[in-house]
This record gives C-alpha cells, sequence and structure tokens, in this order.
C-alpha cells in the first residue's frame, strides 16, 4: 500500500472539539444553546441509525437535540406543520428531515418549507443558488466534510482536475461546486458518462458519490491522486456483512497518493459538518 490514509474519524473528533468549544463561549457569553431538531418519519432501519447517532453527537457537544419520530402514514400537512412549528421555535436554530421521505410526500416541498436560515442540509433550493452563485450559505454537510478533508490534505486546491463521479443534489452537485469555488477544474461524472475510465484517469482529485460497490477500481486512478469515498455500501462476502465504498481500496490504494477508507473516511465527518452548520445557524440567529 502506498497511499497515505485520510482519517475521517480522527478529523471529525476535531471538529467536534472545536464545536464543543463554541458552544460553551456561546453558552456563556450570549446565553443560548444551539438546538437541532431532527425529523424521522417511518422505520426506514438505516434512518434510524443515523438519527440516534445525530442525537448522541449532538448533546455530546452540548447542544440541545430534539427527535420527533412520526408514523410511516403522517399526511404531508402533518409534516409541513410540524416543519412550520420548528421554524417559529426560538430554541431550534437547525432543523433536519431525515431522507428519503414516504412516496406519498412530496420531497421537494418538504425541504423548501424549512426556513433557509435553519436548513443546516443546506437543501432548501435558496441556499442551493447561493452556493452556486458563490454567497454564504448553509453548505450540505457530506460535500462540506470531503472539502474539509481536501482542504487539509492539498492547502490550495486552486487549478487542480477534479472529477466528482455521482451527480445527486445531496452530494455530487454540491460537491462540484464547492471544487469550483476552490478553483478546481471540475468534471461531474455520471452512468452516460462515455469513457468514464479516461475521465477518471485525468484526475488530480477523484470523489465518488454513486451508491456502488466498489465501482472505481485502482487502474481508473491517475498515480499520486487524492480519492475521496462517500459510499457506502453493505455486501455478503465470504458469508460476511461488510461496508465497503464506491472505490475498491485494495487496488486504489496502491495507486493513489491518498485516500478516504470505508468506514472511518468520510461518514464521521458528515454528523461533525451537520454540528458546524448547527453552530453556525445559531450564531448567525444571535448576532
Ligand atoms: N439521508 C441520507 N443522507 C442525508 C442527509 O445528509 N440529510 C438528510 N436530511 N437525509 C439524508
Amino acid at each position: 500500500m502506498s497511499a497515505t490514509i485520510i482519517d475521517g474519524k480522527a478529523f471529525a473528533a476535531r471538529v467536534r472539539e472545536k464545536v464543543a468549544q463554541h458552544v460553551t463561549r456561546l453558552k456563556e457569553e450570549h446565553g443560548v444553546t444551539p438546538g437541532l431538531a431532527v425529523v424521522l418519519v417511518g422505520e426506514d432501519p438505516a434512518s434510524q441509525v443515523y438519527v440516534r447517532s445525530k442525537g448522541k453527537q449532538t448533546v455530546e457537544v452540548g447542544m440541545k437535540s430534539v427527535e420527533h419520530k412520526l408514523d410511516a402514514d403522517t399526511s404531508e400537512a402533518d409534516l409541513l406543520a410540524l416543519v412550520d412549528q420548528l421554524n417559529d421555535d426560538p430554541e431550534i436554530h437547525g432543523i433536519l428531515v431525515q431522507l428519503p421521505l414516504p412516496d406519498h410526500i412530496d420531497e421537494d416541498l418538504v425541504i423548501n418549507s424549512i426556513s433557509p436560515a435553519k436548513d443546516v442540509d443546506g437543501f432548501h433550493i435558496s441556499n442551493v443558488g447561493l452556493l452556486s452563485t458563490g454567497q454564504k450559505s448553509m453548505v450540505p454537510c457530506t460535500p462540506l466534510g470531503c472539502l474539509m478533508m481536501l482542504r487539509d490534505h492539498h492547502g490550495s486546491l486552486s487549478g487542480k482536475d477534479a472529477v466528482v463521479i455521482g451527480r445527486s443534489n445531496i452530494v455530487g452537485k454540491p460537491m462540484a461546486q464547492l471544487l469550483l469555488g476552490d478553483s478546481c477544474t471540475v468534471t461531474i461524472a455520471h452512468s452516460r458518462t462515455k469513457d468514464i475510465e479516461e475521465v477518471v484517469r485525468r484526475a488530480d482529485i477523484v470523489v465518488a458519490a454513486v451508491g456502488r460497490p466498489e465501482m472505481v477500481p485502482g487502474d481508473w486512478i491517475k498515480p499520486g491522486a487524492t480519492v475521496i469515498d462517500v459510499g457506502i455500501n453493505r455486501i455478503e462476502r465470504d458469508g460476511k456483512n461488510k461496508l465497503v465504498g464506491d472505490v475498491d481500496f485494495g487496488s486504489a490504494s496502491e495507486v493513489a497518493g491518498a485516500i478516504t477508507p470505508v468506514p472511518g473516511g468520510v461518514g464521521p465527518m458528515t454528523i461533525a459538518c451537520l454540528l458546524a452548520n448547527t453552530l453556525t445557524a445559531c450564531a448567525r440567529a444571535n448576532g
């Protein structure tokens, strides 16, 4: 193995420590406690795990955590009413509605009903517009975590060739905007991209966010490139349940200059950035 391993777990612990220090200061100097509300509709097991983890870490950094668990058959109107109530609650600075929502609920409608100032996911159309025009916005947590690790590893990203594989609203598109904001030359590759191997092979930075287990083999990676693996895929191998990324870690780590592992790479950074966004929302609301 030749690549440097980018330790997202340790990085996330440092981010949480800084957030906790700011929370203490906000409490002492302004008498406010940042509050995060997480709304879960239904009983998707993966979502339940994420929500539990978010609540635990929110409390650990000294913030107030509120969880609303609603039945899978909750009406859209009832969910919108809850979001309205949270929008008006002065003790809540961040609102996260866990996705995916059940099919009978219009996801875009719900996301866009969250006050943009409390939209700690950065999914509201106002925040998407602000990010794409380079203005101050709430930045989606997973891409923000990737950017922090890339900046930490490289210093300046200016002029680097970056390829983002995947075009989701949650990761791919905002990731591309952030890299462009840091003056990378950015390509978004996706399932219809022709000669995707060649496109990836040109990149100094590869961010893989497609949700397909080990789709990117080492021989697609330019020697020395930095690989950020956003994928968290559960597979069966040798009779065991295993978590793997979108990149084949074994072969890619022989070629890359630096790589994030799965687990322990991007994953822990997502919640750390959610806490950082909640702190930012609270600080903006108070001053
Ligand atoms: N489901 C999977 N990832 C996310 C995320 O970052 N935010 C929300 N709200 N739901 C998700």
